[in-house]
């Protein structure tokens, strides 16, 4: 595997893979790799793809309160990590790199990027389109893969790259959306777990056994006390929802929905979601 912090060596690696006729798979990331984050690796080595991983945790999609400061930052282990999976290229740039004094464009999530996760981050997903942006001009990926947890990032991902290419900006990307990775108990893999302390980790788990439980009910009401019934009352909840999965409108209808929750486990937030009926 090649590390490459600087852009003139990540291109470098892209004019061999090119030479080479490979098609590109890339997975951003903000590092402190889990399982979930090598499924994504694994989809792409399916493909016979090329394979970029970044890691740079983006300052400009943390909020005041969001704690960048102490977001975990693991580059060695994650590099061991990565090139024990097979990747070709770990690309792990300074924010000097990825954000030069001009010429970076700007991207707005519009209204959808205020909903949800948005009313509690303002700018969060600001920041992460214009990063992800940067990233797909600078790898210029074929493919690119997204976990489905964040499935409101994976929609606005989506939503970005298909109005590029409908305005001739950018040459199509396949964005692939990757089926969660859970624990043995259900607890959504991401990197904010390591700071759950022990004795919350139970508590923690509900969220899902909130969604299986809701997921399987015939009106929104009913899948909303459903969900609640199995949440932990520890946890501070920020939203619990039925949503449009393509547009993440509010839904008062229950067929094709996803239920999407938010909350608070002691000092972390965790986020999850599924499709309703679909477990
Ligand atoms: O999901 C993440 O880890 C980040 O939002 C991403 C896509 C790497 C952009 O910084």
């Amino acid at each position: 595997m090649q590390l490459a912090q600087k852009i003139v060596e990540l291109e470098q690696a892209l004019a061999i893979a090119d030479t080479d006729g490979k098609r590109v798979g890339f997975i951003p990331t903000m590092g402190a790799l889990h399982k979930g984050h090598l499924s994504l690796v694994k989809k792409a080595q399916d493909q016979g793809l090329f394979i970029v991983v970044s890691v740079f945790v983006n300052p400009r999609q943390f909020g005041e309160g969001d704690d960048l400061e102490n977001y975990p930052r693991t580059l060695g282990v994650d590099a061991r990590v990565l090139s024990d999976a097979g990747v070709d290229v770990l690309f792990a740039p300074s924010s000097n790199e990825v954000y030069p004094a001009s010429g970076v464009k700007e991207i707005s999530a519009g209204e959808l990027g205020a909903l949800f996760e948005g009313t509690v981050r303002p700018g969060h997903f600001d920041g992460m389109l214009t990063v992800v942006n940067r990233l797909f001009n600078l790898v210029q990926p074929d493919v690119a893969f997204f976990g489905s947890k964040d499935a409101q990032q994976l929609m606005l991902v989506t939503q970005m790259v298909r109005q590029q290419v409908a305005n001739g900006d950018r040459e199509p990307i396949k964005v692939v959306a990757c089926e969660t990775v859970r624990d043995e108990e259900g607890l959504a893999l991401s990197s904010r777990n390591q700071r759950i302390p022990k004795d919350l980790i139970p508590a923690a788990r509900t969220l899902h056994k909130a969604l299986i439980a809701g997921s399987k009910k015939k009106t929104k009401a009913d899948c909303i006390e459903a969900a609640m019934a199995q949440l932990d009352p520890i946890i501070r909840l920020d939203y619990l929802e039925l949503v449009d999965p393509d547009t993440f409108a509010v839904t008062e209808g229950v067929t094709g929905a996803r239920m999407v929750i938010a909350g608070w486990v002691g000092e972390v937030r965790l986020i999850d979601n599924l499709l309703v009926g679909g477990v």
